[in-house]
């Protein structure tokens, strides 16, 4: 059959074999990456094993948290687990606006509203609290450029600053994949400039997430996001470490590390090390991985 200048007959099936093609290379790419043993598999795997014995000795040894950005899909995640974990003395909640909290949160959680752009008039916030924890952020869409550098580098530092002053001694960020401090990208870049910022603050610890695209029921509406969701559902599930992350898991990997003795100042973790700190990585319990450990 002849359409125009084309056949049908000819291009369908090469456009056909195009896709499969091009589906089979980047299947195997996921596939390579899935199963690749980094440097730090075993130490991650380790935390996750490990996590319940030192959940139970953090726990005694009394610290106090903050988190930031507990409103949202992270930090929802991030108060279920504290809530079950039950590992801080206190845990503040510093927001820009007051939520009911679910009632069977304990006595611990308190929550603070501030106005961020005036952050410094309740430093006494973040007084005696040891350890932050982070996941604020907005979005280009709803914030503006001005408003997205604002929220996600000027907010994250002027609190990490203020916490430091006030006795923090390890901070953890929920950041992003593919940060970079150079990328041409408004967004990857404000995330590497920050990430990059808080490293040179000198905390005794520093623990850096780059989850990739969250995984959620997001309450707030972005259909970019949802459609990206729906579309990625399939990958998330052959290939979970690949490009997406559940929320669920990202909170799950910020507790574990942050209750692990480490000798590290700084910690960068990428999407696999977040799900393997969380403990669902299949990696971790693989034959494969079981006998490296033994052989070390
Ligand atoms: N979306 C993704 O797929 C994705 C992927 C990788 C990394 N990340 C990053 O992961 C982090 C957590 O993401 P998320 O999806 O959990 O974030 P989210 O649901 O959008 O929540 C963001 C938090 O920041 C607060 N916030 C936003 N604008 C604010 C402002 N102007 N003043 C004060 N607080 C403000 C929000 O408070 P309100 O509830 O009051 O608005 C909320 O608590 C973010 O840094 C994000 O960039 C996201």
């Amino acid at each position: 059959m002849q359409v125009l200048w084309f056949r049908c007959d000819v291009i369908i099936p090469s456009v056909s074999l195009g896709i499969l093609v091009v589906s089979v290379l980047i299947g195997s790419f996921f596939f390579l990456h899935e199963i690749q043993h980094e440097p730090d598999t075993e130490r991650n795997c380790n935390m996750a094993e490990a996590a319940q014995s030192n959940w139970e000795r953090y726990r005694t040894e009394g610290h106090q948290a903050f988190v930031l950005g507990y409103t949202g899909e992270v930090g929802k995640e991030l108060m279920k687990e504290l809530a079950a974990a039950k590992l801080y003395k206190r845990v503040v909640l510093i927001g820009r606006r007051q939520v009911e909290l679910d009632p069977s949160f304990g006595p611990e959680f308190e929550q603070k509203v501030v106005d961020f752009e005036k952050l410094e008039e309740h430093a006494e916030v973040f007084e005696g609290l040891d350890t932050g924890y982070c996941a604020l952020g907005t979005t280009r869409g709803k914030a503006g450029v001005k408003g997205f550098v604002r929220v996600d580098h000027d907010y994250v530092l002027i609190a990490a600053e203020m916490a430091k002053a006030r006795g923090c001694k390890h901070f953890s960020l929920v950041s992003s994949q593919g940060a970079n401090k150079n990328s041409s990208m408004l967004y990857t870049r404000t995330k590497g400039q920050v990430e990059e910022a808080l490293k040179v603050m000198h905390f005794d610890r520093i623990s850096i997430y780059r989850p990739g695209v969250l995984m959620c029921d997001r309450t707030e509406d972005r259909p970019g996001e949802r459609v990206a969701r729906v579309l990625l559902k399939p990958i998330s599930y052959l290939f979970p470490t690949a490009i997406t992350t559940p929320t669920e898991t990202v909170a799950r990997a910020l507790i574990n590390n942050a209750v692990a003795p480490s000798e590290r100042k700084e910690e960068v973790y990428e999407n696999k090390a977040i799900h393997q700190l969380s403990g669902t990585s299949k990696l971790c319990g693989s034959q494969n991985y079981q006998e490296t450990s033994k052989s070390k």
